[in-house]
Parts: structure tokens; sequence; C-alpha cells
């Protein structure tokens, strides 16, 4: 049987979402099956984020995290993605150097890797004309403001941005710039409610925030932090739906403790030979070897 007719998820669509006053659900992913069981279940976009870094492969923060990992990690995303819009996230010092590279890098994610669209930090004067370059490639991009992680070192830690009044009129202008350079889209981090209900109300075009309150048009939380991978600290936006911690460390204890008694695997768990069979191998098998005479 044909699969139905699938609606792609397209950046026209949301717009008419944001236009419509209707939610866009975003979410991170790494992998395949993942990706899959999100597609299925209707999330409109996936974010190959440089999360991957620290969820994924075990870094301290997104700065390790290199162009051949995210490509290797969004093209699997992209395959299991048949309706969402994937996205994939320039890491750092992807898009630091000249124009040039900054353009091919972003390319290899729609050519190599599958995906629809990349997402940039900041929003400094050189970053806004590269992201008016990368536009002119026909590469859509997404913004992305308030805290960012990849200036973790200017920032010395991870904490809510625009707290004092300076600061949120600058997010506010940063947020207005990317929308005046094109982007399709504005990841708000970690900001507080009131200025992120300020930037949705002042942009055309769709906010997605993450720790930035209800009122942007659609939410996204990183996957590991939202079925709880981890058993350590979680910022406090983040709502855990599952507790998949604690369902695989129960899971690999009972497996353990069945090896080690010899409960795994049981019959039922383990393949047969014919009777028949059984008693001529055996017999082959403790027959004395060839010339060897019985005394
Ligand atoms: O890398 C990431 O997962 C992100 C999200 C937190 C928006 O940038």
């Amino acid at each position: 049987m044909p699969d139905k007719k699938i609606q792609k998820v397209t950046i026209p669509y949301l717009q008419a979402k944001k236009d419509r006053n209707e939610k866009i659900v975003a979410i991170t992913a790494y992998d395949f099956p993942v990706a899959k069981i999100m597609d299925a279940s209707g999330i409109d976009l996936i974010l190959v984020g440089d999360s991957l870094g620290m969820v994924v492969l075990g870094y301290e923060n997104t700065i390790p995290v290199s162009m051949e990992e995210m490509i290797h990690h969004t093209k699997p995303v992209a395959r299991a993605a048949k309706r969402a819009l994937v996205v994939g996230d320039m890491p750092y010092f992807s898009f630091h150097l000249s124009d040039e590279e900054s353009v091919y890098n972003a390319s290899l994610f729609l050519r190599e890797a599958g995906a629809h669209a990349v997402k940039i930090e900041g929003a400094s004067k050189r970053r806004l004309k590269l992201i008016e370059t990368l536009i002119e490639a026909e590469i859509p991009v997404m913004g992305h403001v308030g805290l960012t992680p990849q200036s973790i070192h200017h920032f010395g830690q991870f904490k809510v941005k625009g707290k004092e009044v300076d600061e949120a009129e600058k997010i506010i202008q940063d947020a207005l710039n990317l929308e005046k350079a094109g982007v399709f889209s504005v990841i708000l981090e970690c900001i507080p409610l009131e200025l992120a209900k300020l930037i949705t109300e002042k942009l055309k075009v769709p906010t997605i925030g993450i720790g930035a309150g209800p009122h942007c048009d659609g939410q996204i939380l990183v996957f590991h932090d939202l079925v709880g991978f981890s058993n350590g600290y979680l910022p406090k936006f983040v709502k855990k739906y599952a507790d998949i911690h604690a369902l695989i460390s129960r899971a690999v204890h009972d497996y353990i403790d069945d090896v080690k008694e010899g409960k795994f695997p049981d019959d039922n768990r383990s393949y047969h030979l014919k009777s028949q069979q059984t008693q001529k191998l055996i017999k082959k098998e403790t027959r004395a070897p060839e010339g060897k005479k019985k005394k």
C-alpha cells in the first residue's frame, strides 16, 4: 500500500501557523529511530542542535562540536523525517572565517545531509551580513538570540539573558535585525517571558522559545531533557515528560541479574535441534576417532 500523502512542513507552513495563531512544536534529535518517532508523532520542526555535543557526545559544552559530527548526525534525522522541517545547527567556527567558507559549510547541511535550513547563533553586524549572503545562496536561516551557548566563554556561565532593560533592548534589536536580514524564524533562549512576548508581537516571523515562557509562537526542548535521559541538573524551564534514565537503568540491572542467575536466555529464547538430529549429532561427536580400534 502506498503511503498516504503526507503534508510536509515548509517555511510558509510555519509562517501560516503564526498568522493563524497556532503553536509550532519543535524538538531536537540526533539519530534515525528517535527522529522517526518524533516525525510520526506530528512534530513540526526537528533541530539537529549542536547540543549534540553535550547530550550525545559527552563534551562539556558545544564548542568542540565539528561540522563532520553535525553532518553525520543530521543525515539520519533527515532520512527519518517524512513530514517535519529539518534544521541543521551550524557549529562553532563553521561560520566565523570567510563568507565563502561559511556558505560552503551551510550548503553541506542541505546538499549532503538533507536538511531544509540552518540555524546560526547571534546577531552581530558581520553575522547579519552573512545571513543575507546565505539567503542569497538559497539557504534558509533560523536565528538564535538571548542565551547563545556558543558564547559560553563570553558569558562565563549559562544564565537568563535580558533581565536588565539595556540588555533586553539589545535582544529586541537583535531579533528585529535578524528578521530584516531575512531569517524565517528566531529561537529565543532563556529570556524573561515578558521580553519574549514583546519580541513575538514585534516580529512577523515566528519565534520559537526555549526557557522563554508561553507567549512565543512555538516551543522547542532538547529531546534528552524532555525524556529525562540524565539524572543530573536540568534547567528550571525543562519539563521532564518521562524518566528514561530510570527505565534504562532498571532494564540493564534486571538483565545483569538474569544473566548472573542463569535466567536469561531461557528455553523460549533459545533455538533447538529436532531430537532426531540431536541424537545423530551426539552419536557422531562421541564416536571413537577413526583408526583407533577398541581393545
Ligand atoms: O543546540 C540546540 O539544541 C539548540 C536549542 C537549545 C535551541 O540550539
